[in-house]
């Protein structure tokens, strides 16, 4: 298994370290991961500058620190995002970063085309205050976007109620012994869980 990891806190806190529990366990069992901590870097969102959709590039043309994480996501076989909830979403700094997928469609003659290859996994690690019943709707809503970039197998890993402290989750035994699981799962190329239907897809 080819990853990239992509962590998107504004803090070292708890998706961070949920993030490193599936990792260093898909590691143990023979992942080569690539790990991008977007807090630490240097980058912009989408500019809507429609460069990479009118013929002029072929890719994001912004050229920053978030490019060498765009072509890890690309030739990856398994991408790792992590995030906490912020107001019923994921974190600023993933949003800006997935707006630069954008980059990844392409138009001939009017058609959509994908840039990068169909059929990857997404491990999307969330970790939020409100009980697990609740965000369904946001989990949803960025499968739908995963599927549309061709994603084939979406494997969330989810903590809940986890607290504000941003060590919270290392009390959380369950929680950590689900998220190695998990890891052998996806390493196994094991079933995704059953995902929530998708918005208006197809
Ligand atoms: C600005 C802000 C907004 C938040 N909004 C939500 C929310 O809408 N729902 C929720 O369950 N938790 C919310 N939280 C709590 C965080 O999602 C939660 O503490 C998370 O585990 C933090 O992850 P981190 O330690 O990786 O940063 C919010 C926290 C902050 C700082």
């Amino acid at each position: 298994m080819k990853c990239a990891a992509v962590f998107g806190s504004p803090r070292n806190g708890n998706s961070d370290a949920l993030a490193e529990e599936f990792l260093l366990e898909a590691e143990r069992r023979g992942a080569v991961v690539e790990r991008f901590c977007l807090r630490t870097m240097k980058f912009r969102g989408c500019i809507g500058c429609m460069a990479c959709k009118d013929g002029r590039a072929d890719a994001c043309i912004l050229d920053d620190e978030l490019t060498p994480v765009l072509e890890a996501i690309a030739a990856a076989d398994t991408v790792l995002l992590a995030t906490p909830v912020y107001f019923r979403d994921i974190s600023w700094l993933l949003k800006a970063c997935l707006d630069r997928w954008y980059g990844f469609f392409g138009y001939t003659e009017g058609e959509c085309n994908m840039r990068i290859s169909a059929g990857k996994r997404m491990v999307f690690v969330v970790t939020q205050n409100m009980p697990r019943e609740h965000l369904n709707d946001m989990m949803r809503k960025y499968n739908t976007t995963f599927m549309q970039l061709g994603f084939e197998k979406m494997y969330p890993v989810r903590g809940c109620e986890v607290g504000d402290a941003p060590d919270a989750v290392m009390n959380r035994e369950e929680l950590l012994t689900l998220t190695r699981e998990t890891a052998a799962v996806v390493m196994a190329g094991g079933p995704s869980p059953a995902v929530l239907p998708a918005y208006h897809f197809g």
